[in-house]
């Protein structure tokens, strides 16, 4: 069993007024965003305003400016004021992102923010960013340090001074996205299939979800033969589909099926990955982890449509009993696959379990997956691609990367590319043997497995890893996905129907 973590521990308390002497005495650090253009006169006025005052006439450069001030007599409170520049949602988390990486430089137990000279959509731009990279840095990543004595304290309190901004959103998607990072984070052998499934079975119980696990003999009775196939490699017979569903009122289909990749360590299989290839293959269950944390925030926010989590959970193992080449296997929606490659496990493991997830009829499908690295060497880390069976719908998909921050990009799936797919003892090749647009022909390979009359969108995480954080998250895994997700659902299109219904006008 996994000791899992006290997720979204950081309380987030607004007041509406500045902070009195009281307040500011018991914060540990003050964080003030001002106007580029702030003066001597207004940052006097602030807690430290005179030392503020002081760094402002020696600052170089006021565009990235950042004053940090301490009294060095009273109460140990650190001050920083910092400019708000004029970017874009990922560029204003990224500052963020920074600007909180200093405010905890000492450790603050309870950090206050604020702004002064900013209204409107500027001020709420700067406090929802770093809330977000607030509450995304007060999470601690598992480690297995045998000396605890060392360990810092941690960041529990947000406390936003001034008019009320929205918040509760940010905290759901924290909550879903440290679900995902950690969870990712955890060694290979301790996030066993079967330990990953006890923790997800519980995460989802706390937030009313219920869990529904198809073992390899049930999934032997569905015919789920690609499934197993990678599956069938294992040591243990652990590997199964895990099902949880939010049913929040008496609709009993779901609306939405999210979908995820869990291969808990990808060794690349009998077509065994290099050394370098391999090493961070325990984060190749990512997908499934952002399918979770995306559900149990849905959940935590109370959303009013049904939906289901559908997570894929195997090893991709060598071993005497692995698939290999050439092999030919079944998927449950009946079409037979040439294996070419068995370390295009992902694509396996998704074709029966979007096959299953399409027999539930739900109204859109949305999967999650680490799933090449062609889809890295496209984009880089910093862009996840976007792929759907509704191609109209791509400018709706990146607008909710470009306004979420957790920016994607699409790419063309095209009937014709099924060419590079085309078998001659089967339906269709997992992959081609030859190598380019690798990302693009397994996310025609996954078209197989979605009825065309199903909305899908298919995201191959490539940012799902990027060395220093990504926007406001400071961790190397991103949990990439939970909060596009959010946007997409929320606000781009108010609610998934919406949202389907746009699909749906948008035609192929
Ligand atoms: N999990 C990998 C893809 C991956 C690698 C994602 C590194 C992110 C970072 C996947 O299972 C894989 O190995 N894909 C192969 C496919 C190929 C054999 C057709 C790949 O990308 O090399
Ligand atoms: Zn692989
Ligand atoms: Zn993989």
């Amino acid at each position: 069993m996994i000791e899992l973590p006290d997720f979204g521990a950081a309380r987030v308390v607004q007041s509406a007024l500045k902070p009195s002497k009281r307040d500011f005495d018991s914060l540990d650090q003050l964080t003030i965003v001002v106007p580029k253009d702030v003066t001597a006169a207004q940052l006097r006025a602030l807690p430290q305003g005179a030392q503020l005052a002081a760094l402002h006439a020696r600052a170089k450069s006021k565009d990235e400016m950042v004053l940090t001030s301490r009294m060095s007599t009273s109460h140990a409170t650190r001050v920083i004021a910092a400019a708000l520049p004029v970017k874009d949602s990922f560029g204003t988390l990224t500052w963020a992102r920074k600007l909180i990486a200093q405010s905890l430089q000492e450790n603050p137990v309870r950090l206050g923010l604020m702004t002064s000279g900013l209204t409107g959509a500027d001020r709420e731009r700067a406090l929802r960013a770093l809330v977000a990279a607030a509450l995304a840095a007060a999470l601690d990543m598992p480690t297995f340090k045998s000396d605890k004595k060392h360990k810092s304290p941690k960041l529990r309190s947000l406390h936003v001074f001034g008019a009320p901004v929205v918040l509760e959103d940010l905290r759901a998607q924290a909550l879903g996205n440290d679900i995902a990072r950690w969870l990712t984070a955890l060694p290979p052998n301790i996030l066993t299939a079967a330990a990953y499934r006890e923790a997800a079975t519980q995460l989802g119980k706390a937030h009313s979800l219920t869990a529904e696990f198809l073992g390899e003999k049930k999934l032997e009775t569905l015919g789920a033969g690609a499934f197993l196939a990678v599956a069938q490699g294992n040591e243990q017979r652990d590997a199964g589909i895990l099902r949880l569903k939010y049913r929040p009122g008496k609709e009993t289909r779901p609306e939405v099926a999210l979908v995820g990749k869990g291969i808990i360590f990808d060794t690349g299989g009998t077509n065994l990955k290099p050394f370098k290839g391999m090493l961070d293959m325990h984060t190749d269950m990512q997908g499934s982890a952002v399918a979770l944390g995306t559900g149990i925030a849905l959940a935590e926010l109370e959303v009013p449509f049904a939906f289901d989590v559908w997570m894929a959970i195997t090893e991709n193992r060598i071993s005497g009993r692995a698939y290999k080449s050439q092999d030919v296997v079944t998927a449950a929606n009946g079409t037979t696959i040439q294996v070419i490659h068995t370390d295009a496990e992902g694509r396996m493991v998704l074709a029966d379990t979007l096959a299953l997830a399409a027999r539930e009829e739900p109204k859109l499908i949305i999967d999650y997956a680490t799933l090449t690295g062609s889809c890295v060497g496209a984009l880089t880390e910093r862009y996840t691609g976007v792929f759907s069976n509704r191609a109209s719908a791509y400018p709706v998909l990146t607008k909710a990367g470009a306004d979420s921050g957790e920016r994607v990009w699409p790419f063309p799936m095209d009937d014709d590319f099924d060419e590079s797919l085309r078998s001659d003892v089967a339906d269709i090749k997992q992959c081609s043997p030859e190598g380019s647009g690798d990302h693009i022909l397994a996310a025609r390979f996954l078209s197989r497995f979605v009825p065309r009359k199903i909305p899908w969108i298919h995201l191959d995480l490539s940012a799902g890893q990027h060395k220093e954080g990504l926007a406001h998250i400071p961790t190397e895994i991103t949990g990439f996905g939970v909060r596009y997700t959010l946007e997409l659902l929320q606000k781009q299109a108010g609610s998934p129907r919406e949202l389907i219904e746009r699909l749906a006008a948008s035609g192929r």
